[in-house]
């Protein structure tokens, strides 16, 4: 308990029921707040400093948008409100400053302010990833990706200490394996702490619009025949999510909860046949990927509920919290849903969150 009692940002039996956006309910024995790289350490500390060291480590926890929590009650969980944002001058890092500029932020700023402030700062790139739930230390570790963009597109590095050993280690992106919503920090749970991660946006910028919802949006806004500004690009973004996407203040939820999947062409040939309509996208490997949203609605779960949880009546791939659901309401819901798919189309749903 003396540990315990020496640490300042430590809160016991904490509920963390606000804390993710699906607002299940859950709580932490041990809730480490993480506001500096100074306290970074503090909490490997911490967590070395306890017989059970790292196993007592429940969760990493950014902005809390791409979580299902469980029922157990959970024993310490690191919540990481790191802040800060500069642009970085070539004194401070190797970078050809010439085409593009190098933007830093700490890993607890929130996701869609920090992509304001570097469109407001001048520094086009990530406009497409406007609106997102979440924070930057999140973004890698999911790789986020909305309308032709991802964030291992615009990612330089980042910074990460190893909770196994206490040491500091820089990731270059090529070394995050980033895939579709998929990284290392993913499939290495509560190993890495992400600190800071620095941004590579483009000087020569050219707008990403070929999402044809996108390209519509902005004609609707009169942009179709000048080139948008960045802005111009976010702002659309904005008005699209707003008007497809349920806010999560008003009605919990986890963004997209499946992955769209990606299968072999010839099962693709086959679905084609019994379902011609069926949107379907080739991939670099030959393969096609499927509209998770567009499966969900034929098995006639869109606005469907189970108990409190439910599919969203305007987009069928965001399952969301009527009110007082738990996470093994969610996972039954989750799991009727690919069952159905399965027996439908022959087609497995990952699920695009993390289940603690
Ligand atoms: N669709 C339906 N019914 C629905 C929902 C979708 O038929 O109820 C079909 C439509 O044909 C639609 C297609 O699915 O055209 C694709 O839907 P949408 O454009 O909304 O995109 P998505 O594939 O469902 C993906 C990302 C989103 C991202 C959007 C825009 C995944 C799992 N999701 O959604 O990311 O914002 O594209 O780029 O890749 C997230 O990951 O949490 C997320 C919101």
């Amino acid at each position: 308990m003396a540990l315990i009692d020496k640490t300042p940002n430590m809160e016991i039996n904490a509920d963390l029921t606000t804390m993710n956006t699906f607002g299940l309910p859950a709580k932490a024995k041990h809730l480490l707040r993480v506001r500096s790289v100074e306290e970074a350490r503090q909490a490997h500390a911490f967590l070395a400093g306890h017989p059970e060291g790292l196993a007592r480590l429940s969760l990493i926890l950014g902005g809390g948008s791409n979580l299902i929590l469980g029922d157990k009650p959970l024993d310490t969980v690191l919540k990481i409100e790191i802040p800060g944002r500069r642009r970085l001058e070539r004194a401070d890092y190797e970078s050809d400053a010439k085409s593009s500029f190098l933007v830093e932020a700490g890993a607890g700023e929130n996701w869609h302010d920090f992509v304001r402030w570097t469109l407001t700062q001048g520094y086009p790139g990530l406009e497409n990833l406007s609106f997102i739930p979440g924070t930057v230390g999140a973004a890698p570790v999911q790789n986020i990706g909305a309308y032709g963009l991802e964030a291992a597109d615009r990612i330089d590095s980042l910074d990460a200490l190893d909770l196994t050993t206490g040491e500091f280690q820089r990731f270059e992106a090529a070394a995050c394996r980033f895939g579709y919503r998929d990284s290392l920090f993913k499939h290495q749970p509560g190993r890495w702490l992400i600190t800071s991660v620095r941004f590579r946006l483009p000087q020569h910028w050219q707008p990403i619009t070929r999402y044809t919802e996108l390209a519509q949006e902005l004609a609707d806004r009169g942009c179709s025949d000048a080139t948008p500004t960045p802005l111009q690009v976010s702002d659309a973004v904005i008005a699209l999510r707003q008007r497809k996407l349920p806010d999560p203040t008003e009605l919990g939820n986890a963004g997209s909860f499946f992955k769209n999947p990606v299968i072999e062409a010839n099962q693709c040939g086959t679905l084609l046949a019994n379902h011609p309509a069926m949107p379907h996208h080739p991939q670099p490997d030959g393969r096609e990927k499927l509209s998770a949203g567009w499966l969900i609605e034929q098995s006639g779960w869109k606005g469907r509920r189970l108990g409190p949880v439910g599919c969203h009546a305007q987009h069928a791939l965001i399952l969301v919290n009527h009110g007082g659901a738990t996470g093994k309401d969610v996972q039954r819901l989750a799991k009727n849903l690919q069952d159905d798919i399965w027996k439908q189309f022959g087609v497995a749903l990952e699920p695009e969150p993390v289940y603690i």
